[in-house]
């Protein structure tokens, strides 16, 4: 009996060494943030992840079912930032014949050869068009990607995560989005910005809250900016204004914004800088010649008119907007009502249709770049919107998961597992920039090289030269349409001239 007690004691005590050294390594190792933040019981969710698919054989989901991104989808993303091929053995597991709304990309009988000019190891891609080119914006250029870092803001994402992109976005030669929270030192750790400006208007406002030319000034010349893009809405909370919950307003945060620490920050729905298009168009051209920058905007869809009479003045080239960023009505955020990210705004495949056509109607589409966002960062989704007449795709979520996430869905809590969206010092400590910044290169490298590849795939060297015809949707009904048919697009609409 006391034998078997020894045993016993010796037993337990090589566990508890052998969870210790776990639990050690665990903490030391930068590879994982999930098991920096939750040694020794974070190896349960990759052992889980593991066994999943011949789990999922006998219970749960299947590798399509979870939202916002199904378990493929993040596979994808996963492998992409791993540099991985995404080779995927057996054959497809989808139901391609009757779920609605299924892409297909129509192959070309002659594909394009493979061109070793573009496939380096960055594939690069840049846009079609020169940004502000058609408005002769002193500072015009034309994007290097056609993949680029959606806005999200310091606050929403912690200082490692935004650094993370920031250094990601040089390594793979794109732009990030700053987000309407202004900009941070994280910020600046090598990759050029696209500078927003929301409704709180931080980064460029005065002591009580509104625009000031001289401060936007002072903050352009603090940090490599290449354009300004005024935000009217995101498409998970339009109409609604921005909110950062107390918990995620730090000393930092609360500084960088010009508001108080710990309470929650509020931007207001509407911008007071303007009240109508034609101001709004006023706004915009002293700010393109004050700063010599291009200015776009950033908008979720909802009510038509304002598209159609943007396009209407814009037709007199007297005054305009460089780029419009379409966001969907699916396209996160940090914190937002559940009715207005479930219900309010158009999701992306059926908002943009609508604001192309208002400009092919006025003959102003080479003159705008289009880009969009909303689960574009996706190949399949990212070639049907270039072939609708996307000039490139903004990433936020999925640049999100390239660095971590894995798709918990606490964004708002300020207690994100992984070190992504969290203030919290301890919960970032697992998040490294040096290596989660090569993991954010690698999937935007990944989705360029997909697109190319599938552009090829159609017959055409870019994606900006796929036509909507190119591409089907399985209807509702059973049916398959061309995305031209389903838009009722006029020929040569959606594709470069
Ligand atoms: C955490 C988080 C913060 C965001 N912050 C902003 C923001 O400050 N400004 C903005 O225009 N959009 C913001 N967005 C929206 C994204 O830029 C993007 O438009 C949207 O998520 C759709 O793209 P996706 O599907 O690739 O994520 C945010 C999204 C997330 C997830
Ligand atoms: S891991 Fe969860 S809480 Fe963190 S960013 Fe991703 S979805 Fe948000």
């Amino acid at each position: 009996m006391e034998q078997t007690i020894w045993w016993f004691l010796g037993l337990f005590g090589i566990l508890i060494f052998l969870v210790a050294a776990v639990a050690i390594y665990d903490l030391f190792q930068r590879k994982h943030a999930i098991l920096r933040n939750f040694p020794v019981v974070g190896h349960l969710r990759f052992a889980l992840e593991s066994v999943g698919p011949e789990l999922r054989q006998y219970i749960v989901t299947d590798n399509d079912s979870e939202r916002p991104f199904s378990r493929d989808d993040r596979r994808w993303v996963y492998e992409a930032a791993n540099a991985h091929e995404g080779l995927f053995g057996f054959g497809t597991d989808n139901d391609v014949e009757s779920t609605p709304n299924y892409i297909f990309i129509k192959q070309s009988t002659f594909p394009v050869n493979a061109s070793p000019a573009v496939d380096t190891d960055k594939w690069l891609a840049p846009m079609a068009k020169t940004i502000g080119a058609a408005r002769n914006r002193r500072l015009a250029f034309r994007p290097e990607s056609i993949v680029n870092i959606s806005s999200m803001s310091f606050g929403s994402l912690g200082a490692r995560a935004v650094e993370s992109l920031n250094l990601g976005a040089s390594i793979a030669g794109c732009l990030q989005g700053t987000g309407e929270g202004g900009i941070s030192r994280s910020h600046r750790s090598g990759g050029d910005l696209i500078l927003q400006i929301g409704t709180g208007y931080f980064g460029a406002r005065d002591a009580h809250g509104r625009f000031n030319l001289d401060r936007l000034i002072e903050t352009i010349a603090s940090a490599p900016i290449r354009g300004i893009e005024i935000k009217l809405s995101q498409g998970a909370k339009p109409g609604l204004g921005g909110v950062l919950p107390a918990a995620k307003v730090t000393e930092e945060i609360a500084q960088l914004r010009g508001i108080p620490v710990g309470e929650t920050c509020h931007s207001p729905a509407r911008h007071s800088a303007f009240s109508d298009v034609d101001s709004m168009l006023d706004f915009i051209e002293m700010i393109a010649q004050e700063t010599g920058l291009p200015v776009g905007i950033k908008s979720a869809v909802g009510e038509a008119a304002f598209w159609s009479e943007l396009a209407q003045i814009m037709s007199t080239k007297q005054r305009g907007v460089d780029w419009i960023t379409v966001d969907g009505g699916e396209g996160g955020t940090g914190a937002a009502p559940l009715p207005f990210a479930d219900n309010v705004a158009l999701p992306f495949f059926d908002a943009f249709p609508r604001v192309y056509r208002s400009f092919a109607e006025q003959g102003l589409a080479d003159d705008v770049v289009f880009l969009g966002a909303g689960r574009l960062g996706l190949p399949t989704r990212a070639i049907a919107g270039f072939s609708l007449g996307l000039d490139g795709v903004n990433v936020g979520r999925e640049a999100m998961l390239s660095i971590g996430c894995i798709q918990a869905q606490r964004c708002h809590t300020g207690q994100c597992p992984t070190g992504v969206a969290t203030s919290s010092a301890w919960l970032q400590r697992g998040l490294d920039p040096t290596l989660k910044s090569v993991r954010c290169a690698n999937y935007i490298i990944g989705l360029r090289r997909e697109l190319l590849r599938l552009s090829r795939a159609c017959g055409v060297d870019h994606p900006s030269l796929i036509s909507p015809n190119m591409v089907e949707f399985r209807r509702g009904d059973g049916g398959l349409m061309t995305l031209a048919d389903i838009h009722s697009y006029e020929d040569g609409w959606g594709v470069r001239s």
